[in-house]
């Protein structure tokens, strides 16, 4: 509903008047859907101003450091919520109740086991393959098994595909890393939580038990669990834009892989612990600060700033409370890890970090978890993906759900070359 307008002059003469629609909270938008027939495109590469969708699923207020998943806030959910109670709530937006949140775990549960056939896949990796690589892959080719079940106009057959993601991903993953280190698959195992289960499919091996640690599955459920939405970001964009089309689910979530693996958005985790490895000792910490702010010098420090939180990232928050109960209860040394609480002093202490508003954000924090608790580096955006599945089915199922849902085409700014005449090869 329009409660006011925008209209739009150019030297003078009104182009177009734009209704300015409110959401429920922050920034209102200008429809700018009428403007194509008036001449004219909006140009916004990056889309810093540019809402792409209507969704309830989650807010950010990034000046205020605000997430909200269903109007509920991240620390709350963080920590008295578990990560599959959160999955319940981003797919049907109500937090369950007990018997509600049995039956889903129970769903859930059914479809931890992937196909016996799926396993041919990952043997036609090198053992070298980056995880993600095999996650991007095996992931996409999830769809080649349930060509039944993939009418996307269907509510209960995108439900039924949004179970079997969230049940599978954590297998596939754990299968890339057993396969990467040359160890057998470890099948899931249905009586233990969603992040217990991942870390036995990960660690334990047949010939000896694992015990799988309170404080480790609970770092782990929490990683998940902030990580498992964040409203439009490149690769939720992603996934909405390859399902506009009418995509499969498991195509959907595949390209969503692609486009998180990316160094700045969830290869951040990743790419920091190689910045922590490059840097490799306290007495460097100052040389890779003044490189960071060297403006002739493409080095960024990794795991510092965000696009939206501009003052806090309130999962960075939650996720460097956890990182210190993780470092202090596993009573781990390791210089990587000094270095990274040193870089965290001398950046959260520092003008330039302070004036360009540049934090820690929650891959600074889940990277040096992960490095702690043992996870492998090139694991660490796989884990990210594992978490933020949820929150890219939610916005499929949410894109596709809604009345009048139109194909995603962008338009541009054209600046090549125009009506040439065309020479034919034998004459040029
Ligand atoms: N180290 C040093 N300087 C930085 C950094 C950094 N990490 N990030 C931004 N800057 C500077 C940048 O050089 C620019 O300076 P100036 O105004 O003098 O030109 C200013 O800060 C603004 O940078 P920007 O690139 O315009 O900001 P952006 O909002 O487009 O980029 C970002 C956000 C996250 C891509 C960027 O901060 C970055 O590359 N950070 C490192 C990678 C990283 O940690 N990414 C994970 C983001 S959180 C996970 C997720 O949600 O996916």
């Amino acid at each position: 509903m329009a409660d006011s307008k925008a209209s739009l002059s150019i030297d003078g003469n009104v182009v177009a008047e734009l209704p300015i629609l409110k959401g429920s909270a922050g920034n209102d938008v200008i429809d700018i859907r009428t403007l194509g027939a008036a001449g004219y495109f909006t140009y916004d590469p990056g889309f810093m101003a540019t809402a792409s969708c209507e969704s309830e699923i989650t807010f950010i207020d990034g000046d205020k450091g605000i997430l909200q998943h269903r109007g509920y806030a991240i620390d709350s959910l963080a920590k008295q919520a578990d990560y599959l109670e959160v999955c319940y709530i981003l797919l049907h937006g109500e937090a369950p109740n007990r018997t509600q949140y049995d039956e889903f775990k129970g769903i859930i549960n059914n479809h931890t086991m992937v196909h016996e056939k799926l396993v041919h896949f990952f043997h036609g990796f090198l053992p070298d393959a980056h995880p993600m690589a095999m996650l991007c892959g095996v992931v996409g080719a999830l769809s080649s098994f349930y060509h039944s079940d993939l009418d996307i106009h269907a509510p209960d057959q995108r439900m039924r595909s949004a179970h079997r993601l969230i049940a599978k991903m954590p297998t596939i993953a754990a299968m890339a890393y057993k396969y990467s280190i040359g160890q057998p698959f470890v099948y899931p195992r249905n009586d233990l939580n969603y992040a217990e289960n991942f870390l036995h499919m990960m660690f334990s091996v047949p010939a000896e038990p694992y015990v799988v640690s309170p404080t480790v599955a609970r770092a782990m459920d929490r990683i998940f669990t902030l990580h498992a939405d964040h409203e439009q970001n490149a690769s939720t964009s992603t996934v909405r834009l390859a399902g506009s089309s009418g995509a499969n689910p498991y195509a959907c979530i595949a390209a969503g892989v692609a486009s998180l693996w990316g160094p700045a958005h969830g290869g951040a985790n990743e790419a920091c612990l190689t910045m922590l490895n490059e840097i490799g000792s306290l007495d460097r910490v100052d040389e890779y600060v003044a490189k960071a702010k060297d403006k002739s010098d493409p080095f960024r420090l990794m795991g510092f700033g965000h696009r939206v939180y501009k003052n806090f990232d309130p999962r960075a928050t939650v996720m460097r409370e956890t990182c210190h109960e993780v470092l202090k209860e596993l009573g781990i040394q390791d210089p990587l890890l000094d270095v990274a609480m040193a870089l965290e002093k001398v950046a959260l202490e520092d003008p330039y970090f302070i004036e360009k508003k540049l934090y820690p954000n929650v891959d600074f924090y889940s990277g040096i978890i992960l490095k702690a608790i043992g996870i492998p580096t090139n694991m660490f955006t796989v884990i990210f993906a594992m978490s933020r599945n949820v929150g890219w089915i939610a916005h499929w199922d949410e894109m596709l759900g809604q009345p009048g849902q139109k194909i995603g085409r962008p338009r541009q700014k054209y600046t090549g070359e125009i009506n040439r005449k065309f020479i034919p090869l034998s004459e040029r």
